[in-house]
């Protein structure tokens, strides 16, 4: 992988190279990613310090002004996400104006202001307007004098002034707080209201990139909604375009997931196929009108992908010979440097420019989630807040020294940012036409206003600007509420008079070099997070997972499906598997076979029985941390052997390869969760509450042999969650799998005899559960039963149980399994797709028949039925 430092890499590396570079670091080390960053900085000691006091000057000349900062500035700056009023409102702010009766928005009104301590507020606000008593004022839209009462006491006078004029009133005052909330960051309903109101309000010479709300399709009926949308407005953009250069044009903004409901690398070949005509269709419309066409940056899983489609429209005959063509770069991915090389190098290679608007990125807190929830090896973006400066330092100058390929936009609301690109702009010379600043709608405007009166350079100005419906306004009404109210944000902290300039605006790099490590201490790696978390009863490594969109991962998945298996399974009785009569199955989606299975026999019952009894004692006497190590052990070989056995639950029982990672993942967790179990409680005596109150000293003993019978929807996780727990607490265990999954069974026993579990503690019996089930639940020697399937068999279990003689044999039965969703209006479709999805489909693993959603508005459910129909 080259060096940022190696200024002839886009003179001697091919394209197919660098995308492969670019791909290498999306989960790279983050401490080499910033060294690589600081060694390729071009500034001089002297430049940065005198870009540091210009943003310094920038800041206090905007503090001087303070007077014209918005309302809703100082409105986020004391209700920000570090308290709970700010969280309360953003809750409102996310969910209100969906609930479409009264009743259900008082009540959540109620709820949510309730929970907030108001009154800590009360004149903590520079503007008269937020302060805690004016807060009240302003909800009510102005029209209710709130009276000095309310100074005294924001809580008492909130119920009071509920009480006098009755929640209706109250209510519409909320909603209509929250429509302003939404007006603060949206240019206007319609592109021609947008574009009226842009030009009311903005410098003669703004430009605009419109910005149709919507994204994350999902279903083709709102795909196709969003794609009207766009059409209409280049349509309307371009009517009233009277310059000649998509530079001076206004342009627009475009979000690829709002074009496809599949918009994933998973789908590739769909979404080349059904995607690309149709945005070369609007593309081809703004070159037409001579507007600028801006992919905008989204979740980084989808960054490859957005390439392929963006070297496509770039390659297009018909798109030649147009500058408008542009895509976001964000700076906290560790990619971005390499981001900017490719574009680079693909411009030369066809002799054309691009746009590039720089941005720092808007998705940071769900890049973290994702990585932690999905076990990658590490995180896409940067972990410390210096560290997305730098880089954002570092595309800056990249994109600065190429401008005969780009045509560099550097959108960002921070000071130091700002100082950064003039600094540029002085040390090489750059004319005022050949890059510009752009902001959102509803901020930045009182930085921008200050740069432009205290700066010697010309510069141009864009106001990137939203245009929808409220309903479409959530996902980026969400962001721009966590951009404002995060404290590493600059905005949050820009106009807040207690943070020391000096303090505020420091030289990047001397920020950068004085972290040690540079990954955030506060951030674990995603495989340490449940050890790092201190809530965990047994820390553990959090399984290793990989994300099905990178492409190199997907070349590995590949290659090991490529690998042609032949499965065979039977029964595996004290370590040897028989094959008698053994059987062709198919898979039960594409009906090739997958494999041979053997047939449990009367002879193989017994001698499972006889053979698991006998080891029990010795197993048991083994301890608790012996057996914790030998199940840390399975854990790592199934984590080892992840790929093959994603391939054949697929194969075996149909279930997708996410699904199937997911599955070993969860199995592998399994493993560690009851090997800490087995460490703390099984090794030694235990101080446990005694029958007659105090606590009594107890050795905690497995039982006897633990039949565990499993089911097919998860036929690894499952499968090692009963057995590893059994196994822990010092049973012996006969496996007796779904009649459809034995071949996954079998590979999990396998792996856990390798890793140590002797062959006469563990057996596998393959076959019908009603057969051989039946006959070891009623066999004495069967000390307990795990049991997870339908109720009836959970019954049918019990009652043979009960018929036995002698002590009361446990049953640990997990039936029944069908989810439930109960979906009011407040909650966000999209949101609620997701999560019937996830959790009926994939972590229940119902089919859809299965799943019950309760509804409790009809308009909700016509919204939500399709779009789980289309899933
Ligand atoms: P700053 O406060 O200086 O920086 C905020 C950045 O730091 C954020 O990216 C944040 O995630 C990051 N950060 C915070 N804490 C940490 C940490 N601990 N470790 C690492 N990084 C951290 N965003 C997109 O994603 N896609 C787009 O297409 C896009 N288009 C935009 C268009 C315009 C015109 C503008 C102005 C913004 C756009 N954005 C887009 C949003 C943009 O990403 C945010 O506005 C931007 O990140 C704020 O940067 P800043 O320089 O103003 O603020
Ligand atoms: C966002 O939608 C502005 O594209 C950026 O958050």
């Amino acid at each position: 992988m080259y060096s940022l430092n190696d200024h002839k890499t886009i003179e001697t590396l091919s394209l197919s190279e660098i995308r492969h570079d670019l791909r290498q670091m999306i989960h790279f080390d983050e401490e080499k990613c910033v060294d690589n960053l600081l060694l390729t900085t071009e500034l001089t000691i002297g430049e940065r310090n005198r870009l540091v006091d210009a943003a310094r000057v920038y800041v206090n000349k905007s503090h001087a002004k303070s007077d014209s900062q918005g309302t809703m500035d100082y409105f986020l700056q004391e209700f920000d996400l570090s308290n709970k009023e700010g969280v309360a409102l953003m809750c409102l702010a996310e969910s209100l104006l969906r609930v479409p009766d009264g009743a259900t928005a008082d009540k959540l009104i109620s709820e949510k202001i309730s929970a907030g301590r108001w009154s800590d507020h009360k004149g903590q606000s520079k503007s008269v307007f937020v302060n805690a008593s004016t807060w009240g004022l302003m909800l009510t839209g102005g029209f209710v004098d709130i009276g000095s009462e309310v100074r005294g006491n924001t809580d008492n006078w909130f119920k009071s002034f509920i009480k006098k004029t009755g929640e209706p009133v109250v209510r519409t005052a909320i909603v209509q707080a929250m429509r302003i909330m939404g007006g603060q960051y949206v240019l206007g309903r319609t592109i021609k209201e947008a574009i009226k109101r842009g030009i009311k309000e903005n410098s003669e010479n703004t430009r605009f990139s419109f910005d149709m709300l919507g994204e994350g399709a999902r279903t083709m009926e709102a795909a196709e909604k969003y794609f009207d949308a766009y059409k209409a407005a280049i349509m309307e953009i371009g009517a009233q375009n009277n310059e000649t250069d998509p530079y001076a044009a206004n342009g627009i903004s475009v979000k690829f997931s709002a074009l496809h409901p599949r918009y994933e690398m998973s789908q590739h070949a769909t979404v080349m196929n059904v995607m690309i005509p149709r945005i070369t269709e609007l593309a081809l419309l703004a070159k037409e009108k001579g507007l600028g066409f801006t992919i905008d940056a989204e979740e980084a899983d989808r960054l490859d992908i957005s390439l392929d489609i963006f070297e496509n429209l770039a390659r297009s005959e018909q798109l030649k010979n147009w500058d408008g063509l542009g895509i976001v770069v964000q700076a906290y991915q560790k990619r971005a440097p390499y981001v900017i090389d490719w574009l680079n190098k693909l411009g030369r290679e066809l002799d054309r420019k691009f746009m590039v608007r720089l941005v720092k990125g808007a998705y940071w807190d769900s890049e973290i989630k994702h990585a932690q929830e999905m076990g990658l090896t590490d995180y896409p973006v940067y972990t410390r807040k210096a560290s997305t400066d730098l880089s954002y330092q570092v595309c800056a100058e990249r994109l600065m020294m190429a401008r005969d390929a780009f045509y560099p936009q550097f959108a960002t609301h921070n000071a130091y940012s700002v100082a950064l690109v003039l600094e540029l702009v002085e040390k090489w010379d750059i004319a005022a036409d050949e890059f510009e600043f752009q902001r959102l709608h509803g901020m930045g405007h009182l930085l921008y206003d200050v740069v432009k009166e205290n700066s010697a350079t010309g510069f141009n100005m864009r106001v990137y600007a939203p245009v929808g419906a409220h309903k479409d306004l959530l996902p980026y009404l969400v962001r721009r509420l966590l951009e404002n109210g995060a404290n590493s944000s600059f905005v949050n902290r820009f106009m807040n008079m207690d943070v020391p300039v000096d303090e505020l605006m420091q030289d990047t790099i001397k920020l950068v070099e004085e972290k040690s490590p540079k990954r955030h201490s506060m951030i674990p790696l995603p495989k340490d997070i449940i050890s790092h978390s201190g809530r965990e009863a047994f820390p553990r490594k959090n399984a290793e997972g990989f994300e099905l969109s990178d492409p190199l991962e997907i070349n590995k998945l590949i290659k090991s499906l490529e690998s042609k298996k032949s499965w065979t399974a039977g029964p595996i009785v004290c370590g040897k598997m028989s094959l008698e009569n053994a059987e062709q199955v198919v898979s039960p989606t594409t009906g090739e076979p997958v494999g041979k299975i053997g047939i449990t026999s009367n002879d193989d019952i017994e001698k499972s029985l006889t053979a698991s009894v006998k080891a029990q004692k010795s197993w048991n006497a083994l301890g608790g941390s012996a057996r914790a190590e030998i199940l840390s052990e399975a854990a790592n070989q199934l984590e080892a052997r992840c790929l093959d056995l994603m391939e054949l639950i697929a194969d075996e029982v149909g279930r997708t390869l996410a699904d199937g990672l997911s599955e070993v993942r969860e199995a592998v967790d399994f493993l560690r969760y009851y090997a800490g179990q087995a460490a703390e409680n099984f090794e030694g005596a235990k101080l446990l509450p005694g029958p007659t109150g105090g606590r009594n000293e107890l050795y905690l003993q497995g039982r006897g042999t633990f039949l565990c019978i499993s089911p097919w929807n998860f036929p690894l996780a499952i499968f090692i969650g009963q057995v590893s727990a059994a196994l822990a607490a010092g049973n012996s265990v006969i496996a007796k799998p779904a009649e459809q999954t034995p071949i996954v069974a079998a590979e999990a026993i396998k792996i856990l005899h390798a890793a140590g579990v002797p062959s006469d503690v563990l057996h596998l019996l393959t076959g019908d559960g009603a057969t051989i089930g039946a006959k070891l639940v009623a066999d004495e020697r069967i000390s307990g039963v795990a049991f997870t399937g339908s109720t009836d068999t959970a019954k049918i279990i019990n009652r043979s149980l009960a018929n036995r003689d002698g002590a009361i044999v446990p049953l640990i039965a997990e039936t029944g399994g069908q989810n439930v969703m109960i979906v009011d209006s407040t909650a966000l479709p999209e949101q609620v797709v997701d999560d019937a999805i996830s959790s009926a489909f994939q972590s229940a693993g119902q089919r859809c028949s299965a799943l019950r959603v309760l509804y409790l508005q009809d308009d909700v459910a016509d919204i939500i039925i399709p779009m789980l129909k289309g899933a």
